[in-house]
Formats: C-alpha cells, structure tokens, sequence
C-alpha cells in the first residue's frame, strides 16, 4: 500500500550539524540492558529499528569513565580503545539500513555505583551518592573538572572512530553529572563553577565546546537536556532556569534533544500521562530560542499527532524511546499504509522494569522473532547465552 500524503512530512530530511537524518524519525537514547555486557544483542536491537525505518538510531547511555559506572546495572561502555570494535558492531549495523548511529555519552557521578571500579564518585559538592548503597561522592577540583573535560573529549574520538553520526552531550534524568553541576541543590562550589546561574551553566558550556571542537567537523553534536524536573521550585523548572539554560547555549549543539527529569516523569506510565505529547508543555518553547534543530519525546504513536508538533512548530523531530521499543517497524508501517498494523505502546513501562532488574528489555506488546515471524530485535528466550566478556 502506498504511504498518505498527509504523512510525507515526517519522511522529509533534516540536517543536524555536518550530517543528515533520512527522515523526522528519531530514537532517542533509551537503554536495554544489552550494551557493554551483550554487544551483538545490542547491534541487533538497534539495526532493527534502522531496519524498520528510523532516521536514527541512538545508543543508551554510555559510560565514559571507570570512576563513573553502575553496577549491577548494564548500560553502555566507552572506557578505552578496546571498547571501539564493539561500538563498531551497532554502527554498522544502523549503517546497513542508511539510518545515523548516535552514541549518548554520560557520566553518571553521583548517581554511580562504582561497585566495580571501586572509586569514590565524583559530584560537584560532597553529597550523598543516589544509588542502592550509602556512599559519599568527593566533590571535585579544579583537576577533577579538567580530568572530565578531557573524558568527554577523548570518548568522543573514540565515538567518531566507532562510526558514530551524532555524538551526545548528557545533561538529565538526575544522573548525569553536568546536570548536578546545573542544580543548586547539589552544586554549592563557591569557585566560577558554583554559586550563579552562568557559573553552574560554565561546565556544560565547556564540555559542548570541547566534544564540539574534537569532533564537530565530522559528527553532529546533540544536548540531551531536561528543561524541567516537575518539583516546583525545589527544582529546575522550564520558565526559569530551564528556559535560561537553553538562551545561553542555544547555538552551541546542532541538536536539542529535550525532555523532562527524573526518569519516572521522562517515560511516565500511561497511568499518569495518558495521552502522548505530555512533554509538550514543558519543551515547546526551545525552538523559539534556537535555529538549530530540536528533538522531543512523549510516547509518540499515532503519525497524526507527530504531524501536528512539526506542523505547530513544537519539534523538528520526533523522538520515540518506548514506542520504537513495542514496534522497530513503526515508521515503515507509516511509509506503507500499513498504520493499523503498528504496535503502540500502551505505556507499561515493562522495559523499564526490566531495566531496574537489570534484566534484557523486554515489551508486552512485542515479541522475540520466530514466534510470530516478526523480527524486534528483543533477544529471543531461544539464543544462546550472551557472551560477558568484551567483543575483539
Ligand atoms: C527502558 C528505557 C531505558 C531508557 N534509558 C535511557 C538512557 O539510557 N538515556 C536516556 O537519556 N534516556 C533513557 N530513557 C528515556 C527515553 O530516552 C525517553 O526520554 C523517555 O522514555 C520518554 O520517551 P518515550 O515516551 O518515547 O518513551 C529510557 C527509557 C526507557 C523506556
């Protein structure tokens, strides 16, 4: 069947910085518990989406740095060049279906375990570690600071030699430690990285520039940024400091990726955010305040509605963590008529449960391929046990 004109929107191209996005249909970091621990899983998973028509295609979240890892839980690895063949195998698999590889670099401070690398984590202030254990983070020098700085810059390499489109600078969810440096709450430095807004703002602003200055010729550079964390003024709120934050770097990324904070309000349950576009209220201003283009979520299923936040102005392109989960092939399924067929995601946060467990994703409204003919790229009951080790 042929694709409704009404849709042909969402297929246009976009340029984001030095690369294109075939399309408007954008999977957002979102983590699956395969990552560093099951690197061809993880190729699968996201060559599928590729696949079944995403523009693009992102990593999780991925560990730049020994000092800040999480153990037990799984996620993505960028510690060192050993790390790059098994990056290699998502690239080229996203490659294979002419879709952008993005690779959301974090580090997690004080949200880290570091159970396994058994260094104390880094925050802005010493504070308590969020996590499952007691721990105390250290709160950092001035070398700490220029010790991050080069992290970021020296994953980022690494990233472009992984083959990778679009590399993420990560400031949300309460676990990522630029956004800690942004919260007064957990940031109470009385250095230039402390104290006033343009103060807490500086890391930020030098890490963009510096992922920017090292690999921005080649890849795009996005901001993964939550404009607000839905506590009122015991947080960041989208028509004060979020909306600050977003006039001052607004030039800097070549892509804004913006949501809300923490975790449980970014993928919120369709017990509490029943309608998709939820996010809307809190990020439609960002493309008021910036030329580059901008990217949001909100458990996006129905084309109609993604055509409207083009259309209204709200995104440049529509993101889709749970969504692109309960169906890989969903903008396919637009581009062939075949929109009956797609598989919402009824938001039940399953995957995210497995994610917590830190258990493979799976999904109730998907299947492992074989049984019933469609692949998901969900590793199946069936495959053999995923190797622990690093892919040479
Ligand atoms: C299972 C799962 C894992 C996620 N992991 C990440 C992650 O690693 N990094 C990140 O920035 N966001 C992560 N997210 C948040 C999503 O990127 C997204 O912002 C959120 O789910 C809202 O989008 P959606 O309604 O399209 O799912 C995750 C979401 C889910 C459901």
């Amino acid at each position: 069947m042929a694709r409704d004109p009404k849709y042909d929107i969402l297929f246009e191209p976009v340029k984001i910085g030095p690369v294109t996005a075939p399309n408007r249909f954008y999977q957002v970091p979102h983590c699956n518990v395969l990552g560093h621990a099951r690197p061809h899983a993880e190729a699968a998973n996201r060559g599928v989406k590729a696949e079944g028509g995403w523009g693009v295609v992102c990593t999780q979240e991925v560990e730049i740095h020994p000092s800040a890892e999480i153990t037990p839980y799984i996620e993505g690895r960028i510690w060192d060049d050993r790390d790059i063949p098994q990056h290699r195998l998502m690239t080229d698999a996203v490659h294979e279906h002419g879709a952008l590889a993005g690779i959301e670099l974090c580090y997690n401070g004080m949200h880290s375990s570091n159970l396994y690398s058994r260094i104390a984590p880094l925050a802005p202030s010493a504070i308590m570690v969020h996590g499952d254990y007691p721990m105390q983070a250290r709160a950092m020098t001035k070398r700490d600071i220029a010790d991050l700085r080069r992290w970021h810059v020296e994953a980022a390499k690494r990233a472009r030699r992984a083959g990778y489109d679009i590399v993420y600078v990560y400031a949300g969810h309460d676990m990522s430690v630029l956004q800690h440096f942004l919260k007064p709450q957990y940031n109470s430095r009385s250095d230039e990285y402390g104290g006033s807004l343009e103060n807490r703002v500086r890391l930020t602003r030098e890490v963009l520039l510096d992922v920017k200055e090292a690999v921005g010729h080649e890849c795009a550079i996005a901001f993964r940024f939550a404009t607000d964390e839905l506590m009122g003024a015991d947080g960041l709120q989208a028509e004060s400091e979020g909306r600050d934050i977003v006039g001052m770097l607004a030039e800097i990324p070549d892509l804004w990726d913006v949501n809300i904070s923490g975790w449980d309000n970014d993928s919120s349950t369709a017990r509490f955010e029943p309608n998709e576009g939820y996010q809307e209220p809190y990020t439609a201003f960002v493309k008021s305040l910036t030329s580059k283009p901008v990217v949001g979520v909100g458990r996006f299923t129905s084309a109609d509605m993604m055509v409207s936040q083009i259309k209204r102005g709200v995104l440049d392109l529509i993101g889709a963590a749970r969504p692109s989960i309960a169906d890989p092939f969903l903008p396919r399924k637009i581009d062939e008529g075949r929109i009956d067929e797609i598989r919402e995601c009824i938001g039940c946060n399953i995957c995210v449960s497995q994610d917590m467990l830190a258990a493979p994703i799976r999904c109730t409204q998907t299947r492992p391929r074989a049984r019933n003919g469609n692949r998901t790229g969900i590793p199946s009951v069936s495959m053999p046990p995923p190797a622990m080790t690093r892919c040479s």
